[in-house]
C-alpha cells in the first residue's frame, strides 16, 4: 500500500512513524514533509494548501489512502476533492472542518446541539462588536472567524485591549477575509484538556486525554505558540469520565453533522476548559493536535492503518481501539526566539542517541536533511517523546533524552507535566 501524509510538522512525522508499522505498507510519500518523514518515506515538494497538486500526487501516485495532518487542506476542500476521483481520504470534508474554519460556525453548531460552550456572539461590523464590548466589559474575548495560523484569539484584560483586536482585525484586516467577521464571548477560567476521538460519522472511538502547553515559557507565561508539550493522560480529564465527557461534545456534533448529511470522518479534538461549573469547549478541531499527537500515537496499540479505514468505511463500530495504560510525555525543542522571529540552519546533534533510549522517539517538525546533516529550518525544532509507567517516570525519561540533543540557541520549558504532576498530589 502507498500512503501520502500533507504536512510538515512533528505531529506528520509521528503520522508516518506509525502508518509505517503496519507491514502492508510499502511506501509513504509526506507533502511537503521534514527531516524527520524523509527517513520514514520520501518528502515531495507541495505545500498543504495547494489542493490541485496534493490530488495530482495521489491521482499520479496511485496511492491508496491521504491522510490530512493539519486543517488547512481540509478547510479547503482535499477531503472533497479527493472523493470525486475516489481516492480515500482520512479528514473531514470541507462542510465539517467549518468546525474549525469558521468560529462562527463552529459556535453555532455547538448551541444548535446544546454543546457546553462560552455564551457568545457573532459580528459583522465594527461598531456593534465595539457596542458589545463597552455593554459587557472586560475580561473578553475577541476571536477571528477563520484560520488565523494560531494567532486569531485574543483573551483581553481590558475593554480598550479588546477595542484594539476587533480593530485590528475587521478595520486593518491583520488576517486578511478571516477577520471580517468575529465572534466576541465571555472570558472562561479554569484549567484547559485536550480530548480527541476517531470518527466514523456515527461512530466514535476515544483517545486516552492529553494536555498542551501553549505559552512559551515556563508557568505558562509569555505569548501562545502551537504547543510547547503535551502528555497523555491528563489527571485533569481521568478515564473514569471519558464516556461522560464524550456524551457531552463529541455525540452532539457527530449527530448533528450526520442530520445535515455532512457526517464527520477523521479525528474530532475537542479544547476543553475545565471551569467551575464544569467543562466548556473553546474549541473544536478537525485534524490531530500538534504536539498532541506525538505522545498520543506513542501510547496507541491499535493499527492506525485499520482505525483510519474503519473511519473511512464507517465500521469503527468493529475495531477496538486500544492505548497502552503507560503515560506518554512530549517536550518541544524550538529555536530561540519562536514565537517570534528566531534563526535557522542550526545542525543538530544526538538524536540517534535519544532515539535508541527505550521508549523514547524524537518527532521532527522544524528540520531538513541536506548534506547528512539534519538541520533546522523552523521555530518548533522537535518534540522529543517518552513512556513511562506514571507521568513521573515519562517526564523524567523524555527530559533525559532532551539533555542527549543538542542544536545551537535551543530552547524548551522545563515544566512540561509539572501540572499533571501537582494535580496527580
Ligand atoms: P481557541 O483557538 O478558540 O482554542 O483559542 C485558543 C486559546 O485561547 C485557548 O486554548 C484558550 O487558552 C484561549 N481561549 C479561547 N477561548 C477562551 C475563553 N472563552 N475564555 C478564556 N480563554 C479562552
Ligand atoms: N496543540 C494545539 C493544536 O494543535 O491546535
Amino acid at each position: 500500500m502507498k500512503i501520502l501524509v500533507v504536512g510538515s510538522g512533528g505531529r506528520e512525522h509521528a503520522l508516518c512513524w506509525k502508518l509505517a508499522q503496519n507491514p502492508m505498507v510499502e511506501q509513504i510519500l509526506c507533502a511537503p514533509g521534514n527531516g524527520g518523514t524523509a527517513q520514514v518515506g520520501s518528502n515531495v515538494a507541495i505545500k498543504d494548501d495547494d489542493i490541485p497538486a496534493l490530488v495530482a500526487l495521489a491521482r499520479n501516485e496511485q496511492v491508496d489512502l491521504v491522510v490530512a495532518g493539519p486543517e488547512l487542506p481540509l478547510v479547503l476542500g482535499l477531503a472533497n476533492a479527493l472523493e470525486r476521483e475516489g481516492i480515500p481520504c482520512f479528514g473531514p470534508n470541507a462542510y465539517a472542518a467549518n468546525l474549525e474554519g469558521s468560529k462562527a460556525f463552529s459556535k453555532n453548531v455547538m448551541a444548535d446541539s446544546g454543546v457546553p460552550t462560552a455564551p457568545f456572539r457573532v459580528f459583522d461590523e465594527f461598531e456593534s462588536a465595539v457596542a458589545f464590548i463597552k455593554e459587557k466589559g472586560a475580561p473578553i474575548v475577541v476571536k477571528a472567524d477563520g484560520l488565523a495560523a494560531g494567532k486569531g484569539v485574543i483573551v483581553a484584560a481590558t475593554e480598550q485591549e479588546a477595542i484594539d483586536a476587533v480593530q485590528d482585525m475587521m478595520v486593518k484586516k491583520s488576517f486578511g477575509s478571516a477577520g471580517d467577521r468575529v465572534v466576541i464571548e465571555e472570558a472562561l477560567q479554569g484549567e484547559e484538556a485536550s480530548f480527541l476521538a476517531f470518527c466514523d460519522g456515527t461512530n466514535y472511538a476515544l483517545l486516552p486525554s492529553s494536555q498542551d502547553h501553549k505559552a512559551v515559557f515556563e508557568g505558562d507565561t509569555g505569548p501562545n505558540t502551537g504547543g510547547m508539550g503535551a502528555y497523555s493522560p491528563a489527571p485533569i480529564l481521568p478515564e473514569e469520565k471519558y464516556a461522560e465527557t464524550a456524551e457531552l461534545c463529541i455525540k452532539p456534533i457527530l449527530r448533528h453533522l450526520a442530520a445535515k448529511g455532512e457526517p464527520f470522518k477523521g479525528v474530532l479534538y475537542a479544547g476543553l476548559m475545565y471551569t467551575d461549573n464544569g467543562p466548556s469547549v473553546l474549541e473544536y478541531n478537525v485534524r490531530f493536535g500538534d504536539p498532541e499527537c506525538q505522545p498520543l500515537l506513542m501510547r496507541l496499540e491499535t493499527d492506525l492503518l485499520e482505525i483510519m479505514f474503519a473511519c473511512i468505511d464507517g465500521k469503527l463500530d468493529q475495531i477496538d481501539v486500544k492505548s497502552t495504560p503507560q503515560t506518554a510525555c512530549g517536550v518541544v525543542m524550538a529555536a530561540k526566539g519562536y514565537p517570534g522571529s528566531y534563526p535557522k540552519g542550526m545542525e543538530i546533534t544526538g538524536l540517534d542517541d535519544a532515539d535508541a533510549m527505550d521508549g523514547v522517539k524524537v518527532f521532527q517538525a522544524g528540520t531538513k536533511f541536506e548534506d547528512n546533516k539534519t538541520v533546522t529550518s523552523g521555530g518548533r525544532v522537535l518534540c522529543v517523546t517518552a513512556l513511562g509507567d506514571d507521568l513521573a517516570a515519562a517526564q523524567k525519561k523524555a527530559y533525559q533524552a532532551v539533555e542527549k540533543v543538542h542544536f545551537d540557541n535551543c530552547y524548551f520549558r522545563r515544566d512540561i507535566a509539572d501540572k499533571g504532576l501537582k494535580r496527580l498530589g
